[in-house]
């Protein structure tokens, strides 16, 4: 469940496609995480997949028809048109693009794209030539320029046989985008937001390491708002399992050294730094070239401390620049707290408590504080990573605009 699509009612329409079959896992997916669907199959969509399929997973009557015998109110298109947050055309035909382009109106999908005013997302799943197809790249565009969003297609073995662009995007990047577009908080637009996430590996040989247990969880529902809300965003992050957005710019490193360069890099073509990652303090301090052998007697490491990245761009930042870390501690929460906001000079730190089965590493909670200088801090107490992401952003944005800066990218221009 992700807060944004909590109650949306989303039209999901499915077109001729090989790839209606992959609408099913997209609606039940778009319902686990809240959202409520309509399902409508195009005459197109319907020759791949049933509609008692699709029934059975939203639980909704599919509209299949404009004039239906049934007289389900939920075929008024008009009515539908109004009240959606969101139409996602998924997998959208080459057909059903050049109609919407055009505005042609000969069955209920077309008609209420016409009819609605609510965001429209495409995910386009077809041959790639009839996709490369000057005809197809035109409707794409002047769709695009009338504010339609689109996600993918992805690349690779297409059921014609033919290798190249066409294939319908997965699943969690077309939930993604459905979650941006349902966004009407474009308050980070044209501002970039780098971030850190993820755990660091910190070899002791060719194949052992120094871990540690972050699921790169929080920085994930982190990049993730960050794109709700209309930001840039670029992620460098360590080994995790939570999969990062796709519309993230992905830096993938190691160590806590490779982090530090990688943010360093990117520092100042930032408006806004946040510090996710569980950055290890230490690293061993001569590694191994080779695998060590099993030997029967003791083992000792030296390990050297790390550069501390967020205290680094803290006292690196520019005047309207906003550096934000986190606070992983399992007692005296705030006090510690308080003491790394001032320590790292960041504008706000997150403490949250790790070590327990609802708050910390891989968990979907956290309980959690949020402190700025000379502010009480807001206590959160156990809440979703995703809800306090958002909080995170909402305790920034006056800052952000207190400080009444150009964004990076107009700056660096
Ligand atoms: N951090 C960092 N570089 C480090 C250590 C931490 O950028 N070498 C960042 C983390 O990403 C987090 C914040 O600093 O935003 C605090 O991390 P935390 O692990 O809670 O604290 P430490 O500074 O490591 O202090 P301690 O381990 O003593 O609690």
């Amino acid at each position: 469940m992700h807060p944004g699509f909590r109650d949306q009612e989303i039209v999901l329409g499915v077109t001729g496609s090989i790839a209606a079959y992959k609408a099913c896992e997209l609606a039940s997916r778009l319902k686990e995480a809240g959202a409520k669907v309509l399902p409508v199959l195009t005459r197109g969509g319907a020759e791949f997949v049933g509609a008692a399929a699709l029934e059975g997973v939203t639980g909704r009557p599919v509209i299949r028809h404009m004039f239906d015998p049934a007289q389900n109110p939920e075929i008024e298109h008009i009515a539908v048109a109004r009240r959606a947050a969101l139409f996602l055309i998924a997998p959208a035909s080459a057909n059903i693009l050049a109609k919407a382009a055009h505005g042609i109106a000969d069955d209920w999908l077309t008609t209420t794209l016409l009819a609605t005013r609510a965001p429209v997302l495409f995910a386009p799943a077809m041959n790639t030539q009839m996709y490369l197809h000057p005809a197809t790249q035109a409707n794409i565009a002047l769709l695009q320029s009338r504010g339609a969003r689109f996600v993918g297609p992805g690349e690779g073995n297409l059921a014609c046989g033919e290798v190249g662009p066409g294939r319908l995007i997965d699943t969690p990047a077309i939930l993604e985008a459905a979650l941006c577009a349902l966004s009407t908080d474009r308050s980070l637009a044209g501002r970039r937001v780098l971030i850190t996430s993820g755990a660091n590996h910190e070899p002791i040989d060719p194949v052992r390491f120094i871990g540690n247990r972050s699921s790169g969880k929080m920085g994930r529902a982190i990049v993730l708002e960050a794109l709700r809300r209309g930001a840039e965003v670029t992620v460098v992050t360590g080994p995790h399992e939570a999969p990062l957005p796709h519309a993230a710019q992905v830096v993938r490193v190691d160590t806590a050294a490779q982090m530090h360069e990688a943010v360093e890099a990117r520092f100042d073509a930032c408006d806004i730094f946040i510090a996710a990652a569980a950055v290890a303090d230490y690293r061993v301090e001569s590694p191994e070239t080779d695998k060590r052998k099993r030997q029967d007697s003791v083992y000792t490491l030296t390990l050297v401390p790390n550069a501390d990245i967020a205290a680094a761009m803290g006292v690196r930042k520019r005047p309207g620049q906003i550096a934000v870390g986190f606070a992983a501690e399992t007692r005296d929460f705030v006090a510690h707290a308080q003491d790394k906001l001032a320590r790292k000079k960041l504008d706000l730190i997150c403490a949250n408590e790790v070590g327990t089965t609802d708050s910390g590493f891989g968990t979907d909670t956290h309980r959690a504080w949020l402190l700025t200088p000379g502010a009480e801090p807001l206590e959160c107490g156990l809440i979703g990573k995703d809800d306090l992401a958002a909080r995170i952003f909402d305790a920034i944005a006056p800052r952000l605009s207190a400080a009444g800066d150009a964004p990076a990218q107009t700056r660096l221009a």
